[in-house]
Protein backbone atom coordinates (compact mmCIF):
# COMPACT_ATOMS: atom_id res chain seq x y z
CA UNK A 1 0.00 0.00 0.00
CA UNK A 2 1.00 3.64 -0.39
CA UNK A 3 1.53 5.31 2.95
CA UNK A 4 2.54 8.60 4.32
CA UNK A 5 3.42 9.07 7.85
CA UNK A 6 3.16 12.21 9.11
CA UNK A 7 5.63 13.19 11.80
CA UNK A 8 9.17 11.43 12.17
CA UNK A 9 9.70 11.48 15.51
CA UNK A 10 9.79 8.39 17.58
CA UNK A 11 6.63 6.76 16.81
CA UNK A 12 6.19 8.26 13.05
CA UNK A 13 10.05 6.53 12.16
CA UNK A 14 9.68 3.64 13.81
CA UNK A 15 6.04 3.23 12.69
CA UNK A 16 7.07 4.31 9.01
CA UNK A 17 9.98 1.64 9.10
CA UNK A 18 8.11 -1.19 9.96
CA UNK A 19 5.54 -0.63 7.69
CA UNK A 20 8.00 0.02 4.20
CA UNK A 21 9.47 -3.21 5.78
CA UNK A 22 6.80 -5.50 5.92
CA UNK A 23 6.30 -4.31 1.92
CA UNK A 24 4.58 -1.04 1.79
CA UNK A 25 6.00 2.33 -0.30
CA UNK A 26 5.78 4.48 2.52
CA UNK A 27 6.60 8.54 2.84
CA UNK A 28 8.04 10.41 5.60
CA UNK A 29 6.53 13.75 5.62
CA UNK A 30 8.14 16.51 8.66
CA UNK A 31 8.01 20.27 8.60
CA UNK A 32 11.11 19.88 10.65
CA UNK A 33 14.52 20.13 7.18
CA UNK A 34 16.98 19.40 8.86
CA UNK A 35 15.42 15.76 10.19
CA UNK A 36 14.46 15.09 6.42
CA UNK A 37 17.54 16.05 5.07
CA UNK A 38 20.05 13.80 7.58
CA UNK A 39 17.01 10.62 6.71
CA UNK A 40 17.67 11.26 3.12
CA UNK A 41 21.17 10.41 3.88
CA UNK A 42 20.16 7.33 5.62
CA UNK A 43 21.25 9.57 9.03
CA UNK A 44 18.85 8.73 11.82
CA UNK A 45 18.09 11.46 13.81
CA UNK A 46 16.97 9.62 17.09
CA UNK A 47 18.76 6.80 19.30
CA UNK A 48 16.37 3.13 19.14
CA UNK A 49 17.80 -0.31 19.58
CA UNK A 50 18.19 -1.23 15.98
CA UNK A 51 16.65 1.28 13.62
CA UNK A 52 19.79 2.19 11.81
CA UNK A 53 19.87 -1.91 10.68
CA UNK A 54 16.24 -2.05 9.58
CA UNK A 55 16.33 1.48 8.14
CA UNK A 56 19.34 0.63 5.97
CA UNK A 57 17.38 -2.39 4.79
CA UNK A 58 14.12 -0.71 3.77
CA UNK A 59 15.10 2.85 3.19
CA UNK A 60 15.39 2.45 -0.50
CA UNK A 61 11.68 1.87 -0.41
CA UNK A 62 11.41 5.12 1.63
CA UNK A 63 10.80 8.43 0.53
CA UNK A 64 11.24 11.81 2.88
CA UNK A 65 10.02 15.26 2.29
CA UNK A 66 9.00 18.72 4.24
CA UNK A 67 6.53 18.87 1.35
CA UNK A 68 2.89 17.82 1.78
CA UNK A 69 2.09 18.72 -1.94
CA UNK A 70 5.33 16.53 -3.10
CA UNK A 71 3.92 13.74 -0.65
CA UNK A 72 1.88 12.54 -3.48
CA UNK A 73 -1.27 12.53 -0.83
CA UNK A 74 -3.86 11.92 -3.69
CA UNK A 75 -2.33 8.43 -4.31
CA UNK A 76 -2.22 7.88 -1.00
CA UNK A 77 -4.32 4.81 0.64
CA UNK A 78 -3.69 5.62 4.18
CA UNK A 79 -1.91 8.68 6.31
CA UNK A 80 -0.47 8.32 9.46
CA UNK A 81 -0.18 11.37 11.38
CA UNK A 82 2.40 10.80 14.26
CA UNK A 83 3.25 14.43 15.11
CA UNK A 84 3.91 15.90 18.89
CA UNK A 85 1.42 16.80 21.14
CA UNK A 86 3.07 18.33 23.99
CA UNK A 87 1.81 19.94 27.37
CA UNK A 88 0.02 23.31 27.75
CA UNK A 89 0.72 24.80 31.12
CA UNK A 90 -2.40 23.86 32.40
CA UNK A 91 -1.65 20.47 31.75
CA UNK A 92 -3.95 20.15 28.71
CA UNK A 93 -2.11 18.43 24.87
CA UNK A 94 -1.15 21.27 23.05
CA UNK A 95 -2.73 20.53 19.39
CA UNK A 96 -0.85 23.35 17.13
CA UNK A 97 1.02 20.46 15.37
CA UNK A 98 -2.22 18.54 14.71
CA UNK A 99 -3.81 21.24 13.68
CA UNK A 100 -0.88 22.36 11.15
CA UNK A 101 -0.97 18.55 10.04
CA UNK A 102 -4.85 18.46 9.53
CA UNK A 103 -4.49 21.94 7.64
CA UNK A 104 -1.82 21.04 5.04
CA UNK A 105 -3.24 17.70 5.03
CA UNK A 106 -6.63 19.15 3.83
CA UNK A 107 -5.07 20.95 1.05
CA UNK A 108 -3.77 17.92 -0.26
CA UNK A 109 -6.11 15.33 -0.14
CA UNK A 110 -7.66 13.74 -3.46
CA UNK A 111 -10.85 12.40 -4.15
CA UNK A 112 -10.46 8.78 -3.82
CA UNK A 113 -10.92 7.37 -0.24
CA UNK A 114 -8.20 8.09 2.27
CA UNK A 115 -7.75 6.40 5.70
CA UNK A 116 -6.27 8.95 8.07
CA UNK A 117 -5.06 7.11 11.26
CA UNK A 118 -3.97 9.08 14.02
CA UNK A 119 -1.53 7.78 16.45
CA UNK A 120 -0.56 11.21 18.34
CA UNK A 121 -1.92 10.87 21.80
CA UNK A 122 -4.79 12.90 21.86
CA UNK A 123 -7.18 14.95 24.11
CA UNK A 124 -10.52 12.39 24.36
CA UNK A 125 -12.58 13.54 21.49
CA UNK A 126 -10.21 14.72 19.16
CA UNK A 127 -10.85 12.29 16.64
CA UNK A 128 -14.25 13.66 15.80
CA UNK A 129 -12.53 17.07 15.69
CA UNK A 130 -10.05 16.58 13.40
CA UNK A 131 -12.19 14.98 11.02
CA UNK A 132 -14.68 18.12 11.70
CA UNK A 133 -11.45 20.42 11.22
CA UNK A 134 -10.02 18.69 8.13
CA UNK A 135 -13.80 18.76 6.59
CA UNK A 136 -13.74 22.52 7.28
CA UNK A 137 -10.33 23.18 5.44
CA UNK A 138 -11.03 21.59 2.81
CA UNK A 139 -14.58 23.12 2.08
CA UNK A 140 -13.06 26.47 2.82
CA UNK A 141 -11.11 25.68 0.01
CA UNK A 142 -12.51 24.00 -2.26
CA UNK A 143 -14.94 24.46 -5.24
CA UNK A 144 -16.56 21.39 -4.34
CA UNK A 145 -17.14 21.02 -0.63
CA UNK A 146 -18.12 17.79 0.93
CA UNK A 147 -16.42 16.03 -2.53
CA UNK A 148 -13.33 15.04 -0.19
CA UNK A 149 -13.71 11.26 1.17
CA UNK A 150 -11.92 10.26 3.82
CA UNK A 151 -11.95 8.84 7.22
CA UNK A 152 -10.17 10.13 10.73
CA UNK A 153 -9.70 6.92 12.69
CA UNK A 154 -7.43 6.21 16.16
CA UNK A 155 -5.14 4.02 16.75
CA UNK A 156 -3.25 4.84 19.80
CA UNK A 157 0.57 3.92 19.81
CA UNK A 158 1.73 1.89 22.68
CA UNK A 159 5.46 1.64 21.88
CA UNK A 160 8.23 1.91 24.47
CA UNK A 161 11.07 4.02 23.64
CA UNK A 162 14.24 2.09 24.20
CA UNK A 163 12.26 -0.74 22.43
CA UNK A 164 10.22 0.91 20.19
CA UNK A 165 10.77 -0.92 17.08
CA UNK A 166 10.38 -4.41 18.54
CA UNK A 167 7.35 -3.07 20.47
CA UNK A 168 5.87 -2.10 16.83
CA UNK A 169 7.02 -5.34 15.07
CA UNK A 170 5.46 -7.43 17.95
CA UNK A 171 2.92 -5.31 19.65
CA UNK A 172 1.16 -6.93 22.58
CA UNK A 173 -2.34 -5.35 20.79
CA UNK A 174 -3.64 -3.30 17.54
CA UNK A 175 -6.30 -1.10 18.43
CA UNK A 176 -8.76 0.33 15.72
CA UNK A 177 -10.71 3.10 16.95
CA UNK A 178 -13.47 3.27 14.32
CA UNK A 179 -16.90 1.65 13.20
CA UNK A 180 -16.53 2.77 10.27
CA UNK A 181 -16.38 -0.79 8.31
CA UNK A 182 -14.39 0.40 5.01
CA UNK A 183 -11.68 1.84 7.31
CA UNK A 184 -11.35 -0.96 9.75
CA UNK A 185 -11.09 -3.38 6.66
CA UNK A 186 -7.90 -0.89 4.65
CA UNK A 187 -6.28 -0.63 8.50
CA UNK A 188 -6.47 -4.27 8.78
CA UNK A 189 -5.02 -5.12 5.17
CA UNK A 190 -2.13 -2.63 6.14
CA UNK A 191 -1.51 -4.17 9.56
CA UNK A 192 -1.99 -7.70 8.57
CA UNK A 193 1.23 -9.18 8.24
CA UNK A 194 1.95 -7.82 12.28
CA UNK A 195 -1.55 -9.14 13.08
CA UNK A 196 -0.50 -12.25 11.34
CA UNK A 197 2.88 -12.23 12.21
CA UNK A 198 3.85 -14.02 8.94
CA UNK A 199 6.71 -11.93 8.01
CA UNK A 200 9.86 -12.33 7.68
CA UNK A 201 11.60 -11.38 10.96
CA UNK A 202 14.59 -8.67 10.67
CA UNK A 203 17.51 -10.96 11.73
CA UNK A 204 18.65 -8.54 15.03
CA UNK A 205 15.00 -8.17 16.31
CA UNK A 206 13.70 -11.95 16.22
CA UNK A 207 10.07 -13.04 16.76
CA UNK A 208 9.66 -13.77 20.64
CA UNK A 209 8.83 -17.80 20.62
CA UNK A 210 5.37 -17.81 22.12
CA UNK A 211 3.88 -15.08 19.39
CA UNK A 212 1.27 -16.78 16.94
CA UNK A 213 -0.80 -13.31 16.14
CA UNK A 214 -1.15 -9.61 17.71
CA UNK A 215 -5.01 -9.42 18.88
CA UNK A 216 -6.72 -6.92 17.40
CA UNK A 217 -9.66 -4.80 19.27
CA UNK A 218 -12.27 -3.09 17.71
CA UNK A 219 -13.89 -0.09 19.56
CA UNK A 220 -15.13 3.65 18.94
CA UNK A 221 -12.96 6.08 18.60
CA UNK A 222 -13.53 7.74 22.12
CA UNK A 223 -12.85 4.78 23.64
CA UNK A 224 -9.59 3.97 21.78
CA UNK A 225 -8.16 7.81 22.86
CA UNK A 226 -8.96 6.93 26.21
CA UNK A 227 -7.61 2.98 26.60
CA UNK A 228 -4.33 5.10 25.61
CA UNK A 229 -4.86 7.68 28.53
CA UNK A 230 -6.10 4.95 30.80
CA UNK A 231 -2.79 2.62 29.89
CA UNK A 232 -0.09 4.87 30.65
CA UNK A 233 -2.32 6.48 33.57
CA UNK A 234 -2.35 2.68 34.84
CA UNK A 235 1.05 2.11 34.63
CA UNK A 236 2.52 5.43 35.85
CA UNK A 237 0.60 4.28 39.06
CA UNK A 238 2.14 1.70 38.97
CA UNK A 239 5.80 2.81 39.26
CA UNK A 240 4.08 5.40 41.80
CA UNK A 241 2.62 2.84 44.06
CA UNK A 242 5.64 1.16 44.54
CA UNK A 243 8.04 3.63 44.98
CA UNK A 244 5.66 5.05 47.72
CA UNK A 245 5.79 1.80 49.83
CA UNK A 246 9.53 2.66 49.21
CA UNK A 247 9.01 5.90 51.30
CA UNK A 248 7.67 3.47 53.56
CA UNK A 249 9.92 0.82 53.40
CA UNK A 250 12.38 3.07 54.39
CA UNK A 251 10.98 4.20 57.44
CA UNK A 252 9.84 0.56 59.13
CA UNK A 253 13.21 -1.29 57.96
CA UNK A 254 11.89 -3.00 54.92
CA UNK A 255 13.40 -3.46 51.41
CA UNK A 256 11.63 -2.39 48.37
CA UNK A 257 13.19 -4.62 45.92
CA UNK A 258 12.14 -7.22 48.31
CA UNK A 259 8.79 -6.12 48.58
CA UNK A 260 8.95 -5.74 44.58
CA UNK A 261 9.69 -9.38 44.24
CA UNK A 262 7.61 -10.72 46.69
CA UNK A 263 4.52 -8.75 45.26
CA UNK A 264 5.35 -9.47 41.52
CA UNK A 265 5.27 -13.25 42.22
CA UNK A 266 1.51 -12.78 42.16
CA UNK A 267 0.49 -13.48 38.61
CA UNK A 268 -2.70 -10.23 39.42
CA UNK A 269 0.18 -8.35 40.00
CA UNK A 270 3.11 -9.39 38.18
CA UNK A 271 6.99 -8.09 38.12
CA UNK A 272 6.85 -5.26 35.56
CA UNK A 273 6.68 -1.51 36.57
CA UNK A 274 7.32 -2.41 40.10
CA UNK A 275 11.46 -1.13 39.96
CA UNK A 276 11.25 1.19 42.61
CA UNK A 277 13.23 4.40 42.11
CA UNK A 278 13.37 8.01 41.14
CA UNK A 279 10.30 7.35 38.55
CA UNK A 280 9.13 8.09 35.48
CA UNK A 281 9.66 10.97 32.96
CA UNK A 282 9.90 11.04 29.15
CA UNK A 283 7.27 12.28 26.38
CA UNK A 284 4.37 10.43 27.63
CA UNK A 285 3.60 9.21 31.32
CA UNK A 286 3.99 12.92 32.64
CA UNK A 287 2.44 14.37 29.54
CA UNK A 288 -0.22 12.07 29.43
CA UNK A 289 -1.20 12.00 33.41
CA UNK A 290 -1.17 15.64 32.88
CA UNK A 291 -3.92 15.99 30.41
CA UNK A 292 -5.55 12.73 32.32
CA UNK A 293 -6.55 14.97 35.17
CA UNK A 294 -7.51 18.05 33.00
CA UNK A 295 -9.74 16.36 30.98
CA UNK A 296 -11.18 14.84 33.80
CA UNK A 297 -11.49 18.56 35.42
CA UNK A 298 -13.64 20.33 32.47
CA UNK A 299 -15.87 17.59 33.18
CA UNK A 300 -16.46 17.90 36.54
CA UNK A 301 -14.24 15.00 37.91
CA UNK A 302 -10.99 14.88 40.32
CA UNK A 303 -8.39 12.00 39.20
CA UNK A 304 -7.43 11.54 42.59
CA UNK A 305 -5.37 8.40 41.73
CA UNK A 306 -3.77 9.84 38.85
CA UNK A 307 -2.90 13.31 40.69
CA UNK A 308 -1.59 11.13 43.66
CA UNK A 309 1.15 9.28 41.59
CA UNK A 310 2.06 12.12 39.69
CA UNK A 311 2.59 13.91 43.02
CA UNK A 312 5.07 10.71 44.35
CA UNK A 313 6.79 10.89 40.93
CA UNK A 314 7.97 14.29 41.01
CA UNK A 315 8.70 14.55 44.68
CA UNK A 316 11.02 11.72 44.34
CA UNK A 317 13.61 14.40 42.44
CA UNK A 318 13.86 16.28 45.79
CA UNK A 319 14.38 12.97 47.82
CA UNK A 320 17.51 11.82 45.72
CA UNK A 321 18.62 15.44 46.27
CA UNK A 322 17.71 15.46 49.80
CA UNK A 323 19.50 12.19 49.84
CA UNK A 324 22.51 13.20 49.03
CA UNK A 325 22.52 16.30 51.44
CA UNK A 326 22.29 14.27 54.11
CA UNK A 327 24.83 12.26 53.29
CA UNK A 328 27.59 14.71 52.39
CA UNK A 329 26.25 18.35 54.34
CA UNK A 330 26.03 21.34 52.63
CA UNK A 331 26.33 20.65 48.94
CA UNK A 332 27.94 24.26 47.69
CA UNK A 333 30.80 23.50 45.93
CA UNK A 334 30.71 19.99 46.06
CA UNK A 335 31.82 17.47 43.27
CA UNK A 336 28.38 15.55 41.88
CA UNK A 337 28.70 13.05 38.91
CA UNK A 338 25.77 11.97 37.51
CA UNK A 339 25.80 8.37 35.77
CA UNK A 340 22.50 8.81 33.06
CA UNK A 341 20.67 11.52 31.65
CA UNK A 342 18.38 9.92 29.27
CA UNK A 343 15.11 9.40 30.71
CA UNK A 344 15.02 5.63 30.66
CA UNK A 345 18.02 3.38 29.43
CA UNK A 346 18.70 2.57 25.90
CA UNK A 347 17.56 6.05 24.36
CA UNK A 348 18.77 9.95 23.64
CA UNK A 349 15.41 11.36 25.04
CA UNK A 350 15.87 14.14 27.98
CA UNK A 351 11.46 15.14 27.78
CA UNK A 352 10.87 15.70 31.38
CA UNK A 353 13.79 13.63 32.30
CA UNK A 354 14.67 13.16 36.06
CA UNK A 355 18.06 14.40 35.49
CA UNK A 356 17.24 17.80 34.41
CA UNK A 357 15.41 18.72 37.75
CA UNK A 358 17.48 17.16 39.59
CA UNK A 359 20.95 18.80 37.89
CA UNK A 360 18.73 22.19 38.42
CA UNK A 361 18.35 21.50 41.98
CA UNK A 362 21.70 20.25 42.55
CA UNK A 363 23.45 23.37 40.82
CA UNK A 364 20.80 26.17 43.01
CA UNK A 365 22.75 24.58 45.76
CA UNK A 366 25.68 25.20 44.73
CA UNK A 367 27.07 21.75 43.63
CA UNK A 368 29.73 21.31 40.62
CA UNK A 369 27.95 19.07 38.46
CA UNK A 370 29.09 16.52 35.90
CA UNK A 371 26.98 14.52 34.03
CA UNK A 372 27.07 11.26 31.60
CA UNK A 373 25.29 9.48 29.38
CA UNK A 374 25.79 6.79 26.54
CA UNK A 375 23.96 8.54 24.09
CA UNK A 376 21.87 11.43 25.02
CA UNK A 377 24.60 14.28 25.89
CA UNK A 378 24.47 15.60 21.76
CA UNK A 379 20.54 16.01 23.07
CA UNK A 380 21.64 17.73 26.68
CA UNK A 381 24.36 19.98 24.88
CA UNK A 382 21.26 21.12 22.24
CA UNK A 383 18.31 21.19 24.63
CA UNK A 384 20.11 22.45 28.06
CA UNK A 385 23.21 24.05 27.22
CA UNK A 386 23.14 26.65 30.07
CA UNK A 387 22.02 24.15 33.17
CA UNK A 388 25.39 25.10 34.40
CA UNK A 389 26.21 21.29 34.02
CA UNK A 390 29.30 19.85 32.41
CA UNK A 391 28.74 16.98 30.32
CA UNK A 392 31.17 14.40 30.21
CA UNK A 393 31.46 11.28 27.03
CA UNK A 394 34.49 9.81 28.83
CA UNK A 395 32.81 7.67 31.48
CA UNK A 396 36.39 7.08 33.29
CA UNK A 397 37.11 11.29 33.62
CA UNK A 398 33.28 11.68 35.09
CA UNK A 399 34.35 9.20 38.02
CA UNK A 400 37.90 10.70 38.27
CA UNK A 401 37.30 12.65 41.57
CA UNK A 402 33.61 12.87 42.63
CA UNK A 403 32.59 13.38 46.20
CA UNK A 404 29.47 11.79 45.55
CA UNK A 405 28.22 9.85 42.52
CA UNK A 406 24.13 9.53 42.09
CA UNK A 407 23.03 6.91 39.46
CA UNK A 408 19.76 8.50 37.58
CA UNK A 409 19.33 5.82 34.51
CA UNK A 410 19.98 2.66 34.96
CA UNK A 411 22.04 1.95 32.00
CA UNK A 412 23.72 -1.62 31.45
CA UNK A 413 27.03 -0.21 30.73
CA UNK A 414 26.96 0.84 34.20
CA UNK A 415 27.04 -2.46 35.85
CA UNK A 416 30.40 -2.62 34.59
CA UNK A 417 32.09 0.30 36.29
CA UNK A 418 35.67 -1.21 37.56
CA UNK A 419 34.82 0.86 40.64
CA UNK A 420 38.32 -0.40 42.11
CA UNK A 421 39.37 2.50 39.97
CA UNK A 422 36.69 5.58 41.05
CA UNK A 423 37.96 7.20 44.91
CA UNK A 424 36.07 6.78 47.83
CA UNK A 425 32.57 8.75 47.44
CA UNK A 426 29.25 8.38 48.40
CA UNK A 427 27.34 6.67 45.64
CA UNK A 428 23.40 7.26 45.74
CA UNK A 429 21.43 5.01 43.81
CA UNK A 430 18.33 6.23 42.43
CA UNK A 431 17.31 2.94 40.23
CA UNK A 432 18.83 0.65 42.77
CA UNK A 433 21.15 -0.89 39.83
CA UNK A 434 24.00 -1.07 41.11
CA UNK A 435 25.84 -4.29 43.74
CA UNK A 436 25.44 -2.57 46.34
CA UNK A 437 27.01 -5.34 48.66
CA UNK A 438 30.54 -5.21 46.18
CA UNK A 439 30.25 -1.78 46.42
CA UNK A 440 30.43 -1.56 50.58
CA UNK A 441 32.99 -4.35 50.72
CA UNK A 442 35.23 -2.05 48.42
CA UNK A 443 34.24 0.96 51.21
CA UNK A 444 32.06 3.14 49.22
CA UNK A 445 29.40 4.55 51.52
CA UNK A 446 25.73 3.70 49.54
CA UNK A 447 22.18 4.86 49.57
CA UNK A 448 19.62 2.20 47.68
CA UNK A 449 16.08 3.77 47.43
CA UNK A 450 13.50 2.11 49.72
CA UNK A 451 16.11 0.78 51.99
CA UNK A 452 17.22 1.59 55.49
CA UNK A 453 20.41 -0.41 54.71
CA UNK A 454 22.68 2.53 53.23
N1 LIG B 1 7.54 8.69 22.20
C1 LIG B 1 6.80 7.70 22.66
O1 LIG B 1 7.27 6.79 23.35
C2 LIG B 1 5.34 7.65 22.33
C3 LIG B 1 4.63 6.46 22.55
C4 LIG B 1 3.28 6.43 22.24
C5 LIG B 1 2.64 7.56 21.75
N2 LIG B 1 3.35 8.72 21.59
C6 LIG B 1 2.65 9.88 21.04
O2 LIG B 1 2.97 9.98 19.65
C7 LIG B 1 3.07 11.35 19.25
C8 LIG B 1 4.45 11.60 18.66
O3 LIG B 1 5.42 11.36 19.66
P1 LIG B 1 6.99 11.34 19.33
O4 LIG B 1 7.69 11.01 20.60
O5 LIG B 1 7.22 10.53 18.12
O6 LIG B 1 7.20 12.90 18.99
P2 LIG B 1 8.46 13.62 18.34
O7 LIG B 1 8.48 14.98 18.90
O8 LIG B 1 9.67 12.75 18.47
O9 LIG B 1 8.10 13.69 16.78
C9 LIG B 1 7.07 14.48 16.26
C10 LIG B 1 7.49 14.94 14.86
O10 LIG B 1 6.39 15.62 14.25
C11 LIG B 1 6.93 16.65 13.43
N3 LIG B 1 5.89 17.62 13.10
C12 LIG B 1 5.33 18.58 13.89
N4 LIG B 1 4.38 19.24 13.21
C13 LIG B 1 4.32 18.70 11.99
C14 LIG B 1 3.50 18.94 10.84
N5 LIG B 1 2.56 19.89 10.84
N6 LIG B 1 3.70 18.19 9.73
C15 LIG B 1 4.66 17.22 9.72
N7 LIG B 1 5.45 16.95 10.78
C16 LIG B 1 5.28 17.68 11.90
C17 LIG B 1 8.07 17.21 14.27
O11 LIG B 1 8.99 17.95 13.48
C18 LIG B 1 8.66 15.93 14.86
O12 LIG B 1 9.70 15.40 14.05
C19 LIG B 1 2.78 12.18 20.52
O13 LIG B 1 1.43 12.50 20.53
C20 LIG B 1 3.09 11.20 21.64
O14 LIG B 1 2.37 11.48 22.81
C21 LIG B 1 4.68 8.78 21.84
Amino acid sequence: MRVVVIGTGYVGLTTATVLAYIGNSVTCLDTNAEKINRLKQGILPIHEPHLDEVFDQVRHKMCFTTDYAQADIPNTEVIIIAVGTPSLPDGDADLTYLTQAAESLAQNLGEAFTLIVNKSTVPIGTGKWLEDRIHDFTDALDDRPGKRDFNVISSPEFLSQGSALRDSFYPNRIIIGTQHAPSIERFSKLFEPIHKQNFVSPKCLPRPEDLQEVPIFVCDVISAETIKYAANAFLATKISFINEMGYLAQKVGADVDALAKGMGLDPRIGSRFLNAGIGWGGSCFGKDTAALVATARKNGLEMRIVQAARDVNYSLRQWIVNALQEKIGDLNGRRVTLLGFSFKPNTDDLRDAPSIDISKELVKRGAIVTAHDPVALKNARLYYPDLGVVYEDDLSKALENPEAVLLLTEWQDYLHIDWQNVPQCVIIDGRNHLDHARLRDLGFETVRFGSKQS
